[in-house]
């Protein structure tokens, strides 16, 4: 029984809304009673009350990325896949990340790993971001309302990602919770940060520092070229324990 969707117009890919199977959608072309989505499977097609069509889609991390409530700004899809990347993050991992944000980073990795514990210090940033874990149905990211520079944990993690202003503090905070051979991922939109955080890692070893540049391809009657904005987000910092 589908619970949660992605409802994509036919006409139009860029008209899209998440829904829960409940109440109705009213849209600028009609109103879908979103109750007959719990009758229906994905990939199936539903039409608002004017006939306008669209396809009912098994929510991922990227439209969640796109739809969920936001208190600030997250780490972009493209930092994320550098991190998994290059961290190799997989099944078996415990991940530890700060700050949460919205949970966007969280939601994405707790897709792929074991599991999550994600710190956020701001009381109603963390709220948020709990419901939009409740929101995606992932039971394996904890949010955790608190400093991370406070950390006293007897976890071991493998990974552990930082999107937060104090990086160099954090990452002191923090190292003693990495397991051997573990990496810490710190984002920074800085180079004074990223510097920062290279300098908090000089004891670590396989120290990288990455600016992930995405450029998307325009398809238009002119002609075909890459988009004309290129922006930048930041500088992704990786070292091994
Ligand atoms: C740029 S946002 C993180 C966005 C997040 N990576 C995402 O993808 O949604 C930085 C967050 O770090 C939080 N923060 C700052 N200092 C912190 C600390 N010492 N401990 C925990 N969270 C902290 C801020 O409140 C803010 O919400």
């Amino acid at each position: 029984m589908i619970e949660n969707a992605l409802l994509v117009s036919i006409a139009n890919n860029n008209r899209q809304f998440l829904v829960r199977s409940e109440g109705e959608l009213h849209t600028d072309a009609g109103i879908i009673n979103l109750e007959t989505l719990k009758t229906l499977d994905y990939g199936s097609i539903v039409a608002t009350h004017l006939g306008y069509e669209f396809k009912v889609l098994e929510p991922r991390a990227p439209d969640y990325f796109r739809h969920l409530k936001r208190t600030g700004a997250p780490m972009m899809p493209k930092d994320i896949g550098i991190i998994v990347a290059h961290t190799g993050l997989n099944k078996d991992d415990l991940v530890l990340d700060a700050g949460t944000g919205s949970g966007i980073t969280a939601i994405f990795l707790g897709n792929i790993a074991k599991r999550v514990v994600s710190y956020e210090i701001n009381h109603n940033f963390a709220k948020r971001a709990a419901e939009n874990v409740k929101r995606v149905g992932l039971t394996n990211v904890d949010i955790v309302e608190g400093d991370i520079l406070e950390i006293v944990s007897e976890m071991e993690f493998d990974v552990i990602t930082l999107d937060l202003c104090e990086i160099g503090n954090a990452i002191r905070a923090v190292k003693d919770c990495l397991a051997p051979g573990g990496f810490i991922a710190s984002f920074s939109p800085f180079y004074e940060q990223a510097f920062e955080a290279r300098d908090a890692l000089a004891s670590f070893t396989q120290i990288t520092t990455f600016e992930g540049i995405e450029r998307e391809m325009q398809f238009g009657k002119r002609g075909t070229r890459p988009a004309t904005r290129v922006g930048h987000t930041g500088f992704v910092t990786i070292a091994r324990a």
